[in-house]
């Protein structure tokens, strides 16, 4: 299946709008452009002063950005790089303050249906899970020929999943069979270590959900990305200027929570959101894949 067609629909977009006011001549980073949703939505307030800087590891997803960015009435400036090295791009921009840092993490609903991404256990595809194919290995590669403690300890620590060494194991005798080279097969080989063939009736999730999402961070480096990302915000932010991370499960979260709080207690943050943004019920009805998120945001002292 290929991605191209499938519009991401923004989580958060419209609550999060209402919680931030932008100067119109701000300038806006967003860490994760995406498709662009986001800050076509925020950049409506902007004028033709302000400029919107996206990042994205994606390309495909540049282009769709683009074209929709260009529709307001601010500047674009679309760079292909991971976040975690946004001051120095900006400062390649000539930008060295910004009024904004947002980031959307993890995967857009066009990249987990194309399977070039190789990410869903929904779909039969290539086992790869790079978002950035200039990365070296895949996710295959790691289920291929890390060893069984190794895997074990990326599934718990990754994908906080109990039953780790049960599936790492599983992984193991499986590849003796034959490589896992697709989505399939690895989602197969989780769900008979598990005993499983599809979602339990008290849980709605994919056995294989857990190590999937182990996989992804693993193979993209995601939580090391956020660490640099929340590292370099303090010192991008102009005074009152916003930091605004969505998140989708409990590792993300943590990360965001812990740095605000050590911003806030010492005098740099002003933490906007005690507990984070949860979508509401319509939310999730009109939206799947916003059901996990959490946003939360603070704001330069
Ligand atoms: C959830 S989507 C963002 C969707 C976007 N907010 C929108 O409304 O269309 C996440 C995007 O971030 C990109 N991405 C993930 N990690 C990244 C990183 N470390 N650096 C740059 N882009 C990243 C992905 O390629 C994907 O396009």
């Amino acid at each position: 299946m290929n991605g191209s067609t499938i519009e991401h629909i923004p989580v958060l977009a419209e609550t999060l709008a209402e919680q931030i006011s932008l100067p119109p001549d701000g300038v806006m980073v967003d860490a994760t452009i995406g498709q662009g949703g986001h800050s076509f939505l925020l950049g409506k307030t902007l004028g033709p002063e302000a400029v919107i800087v996206g990042f994205d590891v994606d390309n495909d997803a540049l282009r769709r950005a683009r074209s929709k960015l260009e529709e307001l009435a601010c500047r674009a400036i679309l760079v292909n790089s991971n976040f975690s090295h946004v001051s120095e791009k900006l400062r390649e921009s000539g930008i060295e303050r910004v009024d904004f840092v947002l980031a959307d993490l993890g995967v857009s609903s066009a990249q987990l249906a194309d399977a070039e991404f190789g990410l869903s256990f929904q779909a039969n595809m290539p086992l790869d899970m790079r978002l950035d194919k200039r990365l070296e290995h895949t996710a295959a590669d790691i289920v291929n020929k890390e060893d069984e403690k190794s895997l074990a300890d990326l599934i718990y620590q990754f994908g906080e999943d109990r039953a780790s060494r049960r599936i790492a194991r599983s992984i193991v005798r499986q590849r003796r069979i034959e490589p896992i080279t697709t989505t399939g097969q690895l989602a197969q080989t989780v769900c008979r270590a598990l005993g499983r063939k599809k979602p339990g009736r008290r849980s709605r999730m994919h056995p294989a959900t857990r190590t999937f999402q182990a996989l992804r961070i693993a193979v993209n480096n995601e939580l090391e990305n956020l660490k640099q990302l929340l590292a370099s915000a303090p010192r991008l932010l102009n005074k009152d200027g916003y930091v605004a991370i969505i998140s989708f499960h409990s590792l993300e979260d943590r990360l965001v929570k812990n740095d605000f709080k050590q911003n806030a207690d010492a005098g740099i943050y002003r933490i906007l959101t005690k507990k984070p943004i949860v979508p509401t019920r319509q939310q999730v009805l009109d939206n799947r894949r916003a059901r996990s998120a959490k946003l939360r945001i603070a704001q330069k002292q």
